[in-house]
């Protein structure tokens, strides 16, 4: 009976040295979102502000002009949320408020919001790329 136990034993070591040491093959990693996107074509999106959550961005939409702006406040990066109106963008968090071109006009948020370069890729699709920042004025026309 003992020497049942002791292979149980010596099965049940070897077992979990080998688990651990397949589980250090796969680190602790957070997988985070791609910061260069592909959205769809440009006929897919309506005219005005189209909210990506996973990125947090609104892609805004004007006839045939499309310009990308963070929605990620400056102050302590809560996501802001757009004016009904189109006035601009409200922080819920501190009360921040930014103007139409992401500029601050109350609140303790330090800068403005950032605008992110629109492309169109080779098959017609938007891109925004959230690497580099531009003006507010840029914009890309389709
Ligand atoms: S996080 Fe937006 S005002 Fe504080």
């Amino acid at each position: 009976m003992q020497l049942m136990l002791g292979w149980w034993a010596a099965v049940f070591a070897i077992s979990a040295t080998v688990a651990a040491s397949v589980r250090f093959m796969f680190p602790n990693v957070l997988y985070e979102p791609s910061l260069r996107m592909k959205a769809q074509r440009p006929d897919d999106y309506p005219d005005g502000a189209t909210f990506f959550p996973e990125h947090r961005f609104f892609l805004m939409k004007n006839g045939k002009q499309f310009r990308a702006v963070s929605a990620t406040c400056t102050h302590l990066g809560c996501t802001v949320n757009r004016i009904a109106d189109g006035s601009g963008f409200r922080c819920p968090c501190h009360g921040s408020v930014f103007d139409a071109s992401g500029a601050v006009t109350s609140g303790p948020a330090p800068k403005a919001l950032a605008w992110y370069p629109v492309t169109l890729s080779r098959d017609e699709r938007l891109v925004i790329d959230m690497t580099r920042q531009v003006s507010p004025e840029e914009q890309l026309v389709v």
